[in-house]
């Protein structure tokens, strides 16, 4: 479904087809209720995001294009800034995990930084690559067969075992959104007026984070979701107006997006927030990888290439449009990298 919502560009008020029909919010949202203001977190371990215009992408794609890169973050994605927000904002002196991605990463080198004991829940089928990082970021790592015990049953088993332990979830928590938020801080501090922000979206801690900081230093900016279109579940929540849950983890090659559904802390912000959600397919996500490849010089995930992929998907709707594409994250299996890579050729 395409449907227009208003558009700011400049003083004119224009329009853009998104594929779910939602307005562009404009005003502050008043349900944002932090549990501390996030200009005045010390993020001083947090690398700033990496700012590049790319001439060859906006002439390719008719936008202007700037990407927002966290591939070069501590840990190679944007967790790290929601990871370190937990680590040094939780009284408990251990935590415990689920995670056989960026933020099992990033919250065993935030942990590490900030003092903290870090348990990693992982399935005993992650790529071997995952777990020795996570062990070289100075984390514990607890291998579990998920067909014999879920990930969710362990955790509670750990957190029996370990009761001065913090559990923390990957996107669902305030902890995590005001650390994200910190982006959204840094795109607003950039003094550009770009029309629209695209983030990718999982479990929606990196886009309500991004709406939060904008929001936070007095930006309107539109902020549109990506997500593949094999796991629409965002994009179907916002239809219903609720949260609505794929039935299995979907199989898409992002990654980072094969969440079941939404945060509820971050579908309060969503729902109100989001201007709209752009369903991605497989073959988008893989060719925006290689043309940040063969274009920005960057290494990307798919996952964090989703916004770009966003961009090729509906070319139409950014036409002369300033398009900031959040690239969330670079840590890529070399051997899914190579194939995707090959594709193209
Ligand atoms: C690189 C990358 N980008 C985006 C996401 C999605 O973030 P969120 O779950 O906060 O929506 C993830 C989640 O793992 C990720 O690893």
């Amino acid at each position: 479904m395409h449907v227009l919502s208003p558009f700011r560009q400049g003083h004119q008020v224009t329009t853009i087809a998104v594929p779910v029909g939602r307005p562009f919010l404009f005003c502050e949202p008043a349900f944002l209720t932090l549990s501390a203001n996030p200009l005045q977190l010390s993020h001083r371990l947090v690398r700033p995001t990496v700012v590049v215009e790319s001439g060859r992408l906006s002439q390719r794609l008719g936008a202007d294009v700037t990407l927002a890169t966290e591939t070069f973050q501590h840990t190679g994605s944007f967790k790290f800034r929601a990871a370190y927000n937990v680590a040094t904002h939780i009284e408990q002196p251990a935590l415990i995990t689920a995670s056989s991605g960026n933020f099992g990463q990033a919250m065993a080198y935030a942990c590490r930084l900030a003092g903290k004991r870090c348990t990693v829940v992982m399935p005993n089928t992650s790529a071997q690559v995952k777990i020795d990082a996570v062990r070289e970021y100075g984390a514990q790592v607890d291998l579990i067969d998920v067909r014999a015990i879920s990930r969710a049953a362990r955790l509670q088993e750990l957190a029996r075992q370990q009761p001065d332990a913090y559990i923390a979830s990957a996107y669902d928590d305030p902890l995590v959104i005001q650390g994200n938020a910190s982006l959204g801080l840094e795109l607003a501090a950039l003094g550009r007026a770009f029309d629209v922000v695209l983030v990718p979206v999982g479990g929606g801690g990196l886009s309500s984070g991004v709406i939060t900081g904008l929001r936070q230093a007095g930006k309107n900016t539109a902020v549109v979701g990506a997500e593949p279109a094999l796991a629409n579940d965002a994009a179907r929540s916002l239809q219903a107006g609720h949260i609505v849950s794929n039935p299995h983890e979907p199989p898409t090659i992002a990654d980072g997006a094969r969440t079941l559904s939404l945060g509820r802390h971050n579908w309060e912000i969503l729902r109100v927030g989001l201007a709209g959600i752009i369903e991605v397919s497989e073959a988008h996500i893989k060719q925006a990888v290689r043309l940040l490849f063969e274009l920005a010089n960057l290494k990307a995930e798919p996952t964090g290439a989703l916004s770009l992929g966003a961009l090729l998907e509906q070319p139409e709707s950014f036409q002369g449009r300033s398009v900031c594409c959040v690239i969330s994250g670079g840590n890529v299996d070399p051997e899914v990298y190579r194939a995707i890579l090959a594709e193209g050729a």
